[in-house]
């Protein structure tokens, strides 16, 4: 099977995922018993999609989707979808939809008509077309998408343990190597102004052994800001910080001091250093981490692995969710992270505008009883099932 997924338009303000199409095409035609066929989607702008709708089917203006069949083809060519970006835009806000929902149901669409659907036939072909659109669509929200979501370690407890003897043992620095070995995509490290568990001889050594990527958790004060700059960890996380909580209590408030953590932004930014937002799933967050020009939110899971419900847990998830979604469309790119354990990390994974979960607590936890390499692949699996279409 190939599917090939080009553009042609000039707009900045819209950001299409083309690996999330190419996956949802992908798991269309299997579903579809065209998997060896081949596949393009062309992705235009409205100028472009006017002249061919006015070219082939005499209908002036733009309209969303277009399909050009290639039933003759010797090679197993299904034909060309061509999708208009800016009328999808269009139509999935007036839908209430995000766009990349809307992009997926044009997809869907524009293949079913390659394959002979056709709703302009009759009135019983629409209502069996838009069946068939309703039926696949639903079973391939509910597989999620299969764009591989990456592990990240956070091995500040094992330093926790170490500085409750005093001495050196277990060590942050080995606990990291291992996690790389057994398929960590990153290393997370909380330095605390305090420095309750990860200390500045960790950071320092870390820095020079991980493998993978850094990701240095710290709040926006004066004293980190320099020891991160010096450092040049892979990115850094700017997460709330009190003395007195147990762990991360809730996400940053953006949008209430944005003055002072777009100036940490712009320190990093010149160094070369990604800056991610620690932030509640909430609309008004994740607008103003745009606003000010985070590479990078990462959102706190803490409310939904919390839940005592499962009524509570699927309201959280969807604010997860849809916080996600605004994110990924303004061209923000997108963690989570937070209480993540083996039951409630899946549904996570599964979302495709999610790059990658921060998971500390219950991997080293569970490493205690079947040791950490074992852990995180444990985790590791759930994470690429779960972040896989089947
Ligand atoms: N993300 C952030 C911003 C955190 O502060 C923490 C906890 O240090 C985590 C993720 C990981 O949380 P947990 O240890 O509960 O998996």
């Amino acid at each position: 099977m190939s599917v090939d997924c080009s553009s042609n338009y000039d707009l900045p303000a819209i950001h299409v995922s083309k690996q999330l199409l190419l996956r949802h095409a992908h798991w269309l035609m299997r579903k579809n018993r065209v998997a060896d066929h081949s596949l393009s989607i062309l992705l235009v702008d409205d100028d472009e999609i006017s002249w061919l709708n006015k070219q082939y089917r005499k209908i002036p203006g733009p309209t969303n989707v277009l399909s050009f069949p290639l039933s003759e083809s010797p090679f197993q060519e299904l034909g060309d979808i061509v999708i208009s970006v800016e009328t999808a835009a269009r139509e999935a806000v007036e839908k209430k939809v995000t766009l990349h929902t809307h992009l997926t149901w044009l997809v869907t669409h524009g293949l079913l008509h390659l394959l002979g659907h056709d709703h302009e036939r009759s009135e019983d072909e629409a209502v069996a077309m838009w069946d068939l659109e309703q039926k696949l669509i639903t079973e391939l929200q509910n597989t999620g998408s299969n764009q591989m979501t990456q592990l990240a370690i956070n091995v500040d407890h094992v330093a926790t343990v170490r500085n409750a003897r005093g001495i050196t043992e277990p060590d942050p620095v080995t606990a990291a190597s291992i996690c790389e070995l057994a398929g960590a995509a990153g290393i997370v490290v909380h330095l605390r102004e305090d420095r309750r568990h990860i200390n500045d001889r960790d950071v320092r050594i870390l820095r020079e052994t991980i493998k993978t990527r850094m990701n240095l958790e710290m709040g926006a004060n004066k004293g980190i800001i320099e020891i991160a700059l010096n450092l040049r960890p892979d990115m850094v996380t700017l997460v709330p910080e009190k003395r007195k909580e147990l762990t991360t209590e809730g996400g940053l408030d953006v949008a209430g001091q944005k003055k002072k953590l777009a100036k940490t932004i712009a320190k990093m930014r010149k160094a070369g250093i990604p800056v991610s937002l620690f932030i509640d799933p909430e609309s008004k967050q994740v607008q103003a981490a745009h606003d000010i020009g985070a590479t990078y939110v990462e959102l706190h899971t803490g409310r939904y692995c919390d839940a005592t419900s499962e009524n509570e847990r699927t309201q959280e998830y969807k604010l997860i969710a849809t916080s996600a979604d605004e994110a990924y469309e303004m061209g923000l790119r997108v963690n989570a992270g937070h209480g993540l354990d083996y039951q409630t990390t899946a549904r996570i994974a599964a979302l495709y505008t999610i790059e990658e979960l921060s998971i500390g607590h219950a991997i080293i936890t569970r490493a205690v009883f079947v040791g950490l390499d074992q852990a995180v692949r444990e985790m590791k699996k759930i994470v690429s099932e779960a972040s896989m279409i089947v």
